[in-house]
């Protein structure tokens, strides 16, 4: 019995599917195939999967070069973790075989519940669902799938291959089987995995994006400069990036999309509030870093 009940208390995960090849879905992608997993990167537009091979490449490099520690480098890395990686076009034949099918498409509720009933449709009965989300519920997701026992959240931090975290959510209905197979799954990865219930931002956005929005409104209220701010919360206080750094990195339509989504759930929150300055920058396409301004100006910088 008790032989039986280990063996089913895990599942081996070999083959994995990523549904999104933006810049989550392809580091996903990245990190998985350079652990051993065969991957299937899947995205609607084959341009679109090119440039997250070109982007995926780079970073394989980027991540060899380090592994060197300025020695001579291993050049077979980059090329047998791309070898691991296929790409398609096609959903419901790509996941037909995964073991783990992981979502990292836009954040679009209706979207992501259109996919997974397609996912869970052609998917083996025993593949694990997990959604990349960062904000949308997992609740409001899982309702176009049947069984949610295989459906969980894994929210991986942004850039990928660095970051060490791992949030993995449970429902309610999550089994245990599927929540010790995604712990089993991060650490293979390489990742710290941290526990969450389905709760709005989880562990870090839930705190994070709270003091960007603060940041933004000490800037407003002219107590401090912007790159004052920066440098404080860098050298006071230890973090890579200041939080007007960290908003430009991170794009601020997403976390206005965040933000409002929030509001509109929960408007007695008062740490959920939208800020004018960042909704000006959003409608002037003053994006962060990938429009070449937010906060900062990247015009003139690489
Ligand atoms: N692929 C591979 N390696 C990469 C990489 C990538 N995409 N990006 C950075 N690296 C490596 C570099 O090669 C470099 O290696 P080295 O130490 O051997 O030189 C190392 O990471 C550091 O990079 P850089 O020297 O270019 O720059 P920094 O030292 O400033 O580090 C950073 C960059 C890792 C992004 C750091 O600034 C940082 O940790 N910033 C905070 C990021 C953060 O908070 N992310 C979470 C955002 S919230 C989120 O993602 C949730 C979502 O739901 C919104």
């Amino acid at each position: 019995k008790t032989m039986f009940t280990a063996k089913r208390s895990m599942q081996n995960i070999r083959n994995v599917a990523i549904v999104g090849s933006g810049l989550m879905g392809s580091g996903i992608a990245q990190i998985s195939a350079s652990s051993g997993f065969n991957v299937t990167l899947i995205d609607v537009k084959k341009e679109v999967l090119e440039r997250a091979m070109k982007s995926i490449n780079s970073s394989l490099k980027r991540v060899a070069k380090k592994q060197s520690g300025g020695g001579a480098v291993n050049s077979d890395f980059a090329s047998l973790s791309m070898a691991r990686i296929k790409t398609s076009e096609n959903v419901s034949s790509a996941v037909a075989d995964a073991d783990l099918i992981i979502e990292a498409a836009v954040e679009n509720i209706d979207l992501k519940k259109g996919l997974f009933a397609q996912i869970e449709q052609a998917s083996k009965p025993t593949a694990i669902l997990a959604t990349n989300t960062s904000s949308l519920r997992l609740e409001n997701i899982c309702k176009a799938i049947d069984d949610k026992t295989r459906f969980a959240g894994l929210h991986f931090f942004n850039p990928v291959p660095v970051m060490k975290l791992l949030e993995v959510v449970r429902t309610e209905e999550t089994s245990d089987e599927t929540y010790a197979t995604l712990i089993k799954f991060g650490k293979a990865i390489g990742k710290t995995t941290v526990s969450c219930k389905d709760s709005p931002g989880f562990i870090v956005n839930r705190l994070l994006i709270p003091y960007c929005f603060e940041a933004v409104r000490m800037y407003e209220r002219e107590d401090a400069s912007m790159t004052d701010i920066d440098s404080a919360m860098k050298l006071g206080a230890g973090y890579p990036m200041g939080p007007f750094e960290l908003m430009d990195y991170v794009g601020l339509d997403t976390l206005k999309f965040v933000m409002d989504g929030w509001v509109a759930e929960y408007p007695d929150n008062p740490l959920f509030a939208a800020s004018p300055l960042l909704d000006a920058l959003v409608s002037e396409g003053k994006l962060g870093r990938k429009t070449g301004e937010g906060f900062y100006s990247y015009k003139h910088k690489k």
